[in-house]
């Protein structure tokens, strides 16, 4: 039995290649996943994944990152209905089309942050709150190489949502660390 068995994860972007694979790796391991997208294929996706996993407990909700009263629904439908939140995984994510820095319209920018970065702090926002009151917790966010390393056609999505993202997260381990609260552990973004 995996130590992991009967624990309970949301995965965002879970209909995109990236979040699909992490469910199939979580379910594997008897993880019970929340699959959260806002893409209409959402459907069929975990109609596939409960065919492979007709044990598992977890379900789809089709929502938008980007607006947080959707959000709190989708931490507070999952401990409505499986009891607790053990792992959140901020996966969602866009990219933008290559565009010199010169070219870059606001609202491409715009775009990138909303999904890229708030989408990871409204995620961590109330899958924290759940976890302060259960004294455990466990949140991974999806980084990108680019947040490493800048390029040059890429710099709302590599310097603003991919850095932003990474920074934050350092913030929320710091956080965590210091309070001692979480028993979370920092993680090299
Ligand atoms: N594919 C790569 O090579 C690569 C490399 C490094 C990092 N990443 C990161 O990995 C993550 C997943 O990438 P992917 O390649 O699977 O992308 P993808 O486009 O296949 O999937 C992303 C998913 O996020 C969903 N999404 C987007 N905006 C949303 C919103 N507002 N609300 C809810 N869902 C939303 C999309 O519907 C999609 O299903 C992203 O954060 C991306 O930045 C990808």
């Amino acid at each position: 039995m995996s130590e992991f068995e009967n624990k309970i994860a949301i995965v965002t972007g879970a209909a995109g290649g990236i979040g699909e694979e992490i469910c199939d790796v979580l379910a594997g391991q008897g993880i019970h996943v929340v699959m959260a997208d806002k893409s209409p294929n959402l459907e069929l996706i975990y109609e596939n994944f409960k065919t492979k996993y007709p044990e598992n407990k977890g379900f789809a909700v089709t929502l938008d990152l980007t607006q947080e009263s959707e959000v709190e629904n989708l931490v507070n439908q999952t401990v409505e209905r499986l009891g607790r939140l053990d792992i959140m995984v901020n996966n969602a994510g866009v990219i933008q089309s290559m565009q010199a820095i010169t070219e870059l319209p606001l609202e491409v920018v715009n775009f990138v942050m909303d999904v890229n970065f708030k989408g990871v702090f409204l995620g961590s926002k109330y899958a924290a709150r759940q976890m302060k009151k259960q004294k455990s917790c466990s949140i991974i966010n999806t980084g990108s190489w680019y947040g490493k390393r800048g390029y040059k056609y890429f710099a709302g999505y590599c310097c603003l949502a991919i850095v932003a993202k990474s920074a934050f997260f350092r913030c929320m381990c710091v956080i965590c660390v210091l309070r001692k609260v979480y028993g979370a552990k920092p993680s090299h973004s």
